[in-house]
């Protein structure tokens, strides 16, 4: 979906918002503190049904108001549709689908697939393999929604295992996740190899011309590397002794992980924070390129504060890739950051929490 508007009330600094956006790219500049992100963050609650900056969707709320509500709409194959959603203090969260009140928006492929970056999302490239996976697994579902259940039938085996382990089983009560186990995992591993392939020349690539001079590379890297399920039960049942000490499952793609590389380091450990950056906006991109070539769907990048960083040709290098991969919104401090770029088609500016150009 193409989004056209942007309608929010009481959500974050702004009491009121209507705002049309643009097809190709939109530019919100603004001082410090005046309502740049908040602004990405209603279009990002309103496509996909929380926040990109908190897990506590109340913060969200307009100071001292009890609700707040985005709506979100625009065009997919020529038919208008509506995304809302409204936040009260007590009673949670209501979606609504065009019109309908709905139990969640996932469902709804017309929905654009929303990819974020911001300052706060560099834990992504800096902290536990964990977010790295369910990073992954969520792109993995975006570009095979079918797809989604191996990694949730993994989490079930999983489950069941560790709980049979907490109660001390053997080896041949075990007998029935352990198999389950391997069968999804091995299902869950090739995906994840798969979605990684998808995006390893574009990830190089981008970030190379954004400027991560030696040679980004990312990986998949298995503590599971088996044959086939027979061979990951003789794993699981090897470790049965230790996993019972433990009291949780070791092997197994729970414990993988994306590396993701600069001059053969890992960016993790040895990165620069303008390298950690770099690394995240090209992976961000890298992954919206491949849901653009591989699937109908046109991805809606929202880009926080991802100028201030860049010299003059490497914004405009960015202009001229992400018009070609989505709907783009990027904020900017300074006007003067954006580049004169034929693409951008709508400037906004927004000052205190409202929208003044
Ligand atoms: N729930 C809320 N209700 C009212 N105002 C809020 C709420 N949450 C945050 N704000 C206000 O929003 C403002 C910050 O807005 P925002 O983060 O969008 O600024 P910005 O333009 O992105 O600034 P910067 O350039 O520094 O990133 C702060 O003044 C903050 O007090
Ligand atoms: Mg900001």
């Amino acid at each position: 979906m193409i989004v056209q508007q942007l309608s929010a009330r009481n959500f974050r600094g702004y009491e009121r918002v209507e705002l049309s956006i643009g097809e190709r790219v939109t530019v919100v500049t603004g001082d410090n503190g005046a309502g740049k992100t908040n602004l990405l963050e209603a279009l990002f609650f309103g496509c996909v049904g929380r926040s990109c900056r908190t897990r506590v969707d109340a913060q969200t709320i307009r100071f001292d108001q009890p609700v707040a509500r985005v709506e979100v709409n625009g065009l997919e194959q020529m038919e208008r549709h509506e995304l809302a959603v409204a936040i009260d203090r007590q009673e949670g969260k209501t979606y609504f689908a065009d019109g309908a009140k709905v139990d969640g928006l996932e469902a709804f492929e017309w929905r654009p697939p929303t990819t974020v970056f911001m300052p706060d999302r560099l834990e992504l490239i800096k902290g536990a393999p964990g977010a790295r996976r369910a990073h992954l697994d969520q792109f993995v579902a975006a570009l095979w929604p079918a797809r989604r259940q191996n990694r949730r039938s993994y989490a079930e085996a999983l489950a069941q295992r560790n709980a049979l382990l907490a109660r001390g089983a053997t080896p041949a009560q075990m007998d029935t996740w352990d198999h389950e186990l391997a069968r999804h995992g091995l299902a869950l591993i090739a995906d994840r190899r798969s979605a990684i392939e998808t995006i390893e020349s574009a990830f190089e690539m981008i970030g190379e011309e954004l400027g991560l001079v030696g040679s980004p590379d990312i990986r998949y890297r298995t503590v599971s590397e088996v044959e086939d399920v027979e061979d990951f039960v003789d794993q699981l049942r090897q470790r049965h002794d230790s996993d019972i000490n433990r009291g949780f499952t070791t092997f197994g793609p729970h414990r993988d992980e994306v590396v993701l590389r600069n001059e053969a380091r890992e960016v993790r450990t040895y990165g620069s924070q303008g390298q950690q950056r770099l690394t995240l906006l090209s992976l961000l991109l890298a992954e919206c390129e491949a849901i653009t070539s591989l699937t109908s769907r046109r991805p809606l990048i929202l880009l926080d504060d991802v100028m201030s960083e860049l010299d003059a040709t490497r914004r405009a290098l960015l202009v001229d890739r992400v018009c070609t991969l989505g709907q783009v919104l990027v904020t900017a401090t300074e006007v003067e950051h954006v580049p004169d770029h034929s693409a951008i088609d709508r400037v906004i500016a927004v000052k205190d929490g409202a929208v003044v150009g």
